[in-house]
């Protein structure tokens, strides 16, 4: 038995995916069995991330395939040199599609890179342009970040994805009508910052995700990641709010239908 939620959680609580990669070839020996197992294990909607430009037929056949998974179409900031104004023409018409809710994952890596920041801008521009959210990837990035979003990201919405730096910062996005982005790295014993971050933002502005086959949640660290893991991460934020993991779950399902539009 599950120690965490009681027998009864299936039927109160469904979990939404807002960041995985099942077109991921991790996912490629078992991917119908796994995501045909989904609904019934709790998880109501899934939206699947597009990393690279070769992910966005993918992405777009697994929503055509299971009704509750949703997509986004972008170009994560590790492979945006291969973006050009025709990808980003077909990008557009993408984005125009029924069950693609956003987009994404675009952002900033690592460092100050000129490739990277036209192309977010762009990428953020195409958004503003559509009426649709984003889904925001930073890392070890944060003030360049920040500087782009307050410029150009301020007349959008969406989600700042993996969320990994101060509670402040997280504030802050949450002024500008952000949501965080939580998963597995919550349950970690040194994710003590990320810990910080969610007993100072409101439920109301955080969302459940897996990014998997990345960032398993402990007990399954080190594993291929799956949305089934997504109620170790919800009973992790429940301890740390002093609430019950069903009503987190509930709460970040309601935010994240809000924001998607799902
Ligand atoms: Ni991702």
């Amino acid at each position: 038995m599950d120690p965490v939620l009681p027998d009864h959680w299936r039927i109160i609580a469904m979990i939404i995916d807002t960041h995985a990669h099942y077109d991921d070839e991790q996912f490629d020996a078992d991917r119908e069995a796994l995501l045909g197992m989904m609904q019934e294990n709790g998880i109501g909607k899934i939206v699947n991330a597009s990393a690279a430009i070769s992910s966005w037929d993918s992405v777009i056949e697994l929503t055509r395939r299971y009704p509750f998974v949703y997509g986004m179409i972008g170009v994560h900031p590790d492979e945006v040199g291969g973006l050009d104004e025709e990808k980003l023409f077909r990008m557009e018409q993408l984005l125009k599609e029924e069950k693609i809710v956003a987009g994404g994952e675009v952002g900033w890596d690592q460092e100050s890179h000129d490739v990277q920041k036209k192309w977010f801008v762009r990428q953020l521009e195409l958004a503003e342009k559509l009426g649709k959210p984003v889904n925001i990837h930073s890392r070890d990035a944060a003030a360049d970040t920040m500087e782009i979003m307050r410029e150009y990201g301020k007349r959008l919405r969406g989600i700042i994805h993996c969320y990994s730096y101060s509670p402040e910062m997280a504030a802050e996005y949450v002024k500008m009508g952000y949501s965080i982005g939580i998963g597995g790295v919550v349950t970690f014993k040194n994710g003590r910052k990320l810990k910080e971050t969610v007993q100072e933002v409101p439920i109301e502005s955080l969302v459940l995700e897996t990014d998997c086959p990345y960032l398993s949640p402990e007990p399954n660290r080190g594993k291929r990641n799956s949305s089934l893991n997504l109620k170790y991460v919800a009973a992790a934020i429940a301890e740390l709010k002093g609430i019950t993991p069903e009503e987190v779950i509930q709460i970040t399902s309601e935010n994240a239908e809000r924001i998607y539009g799902i």
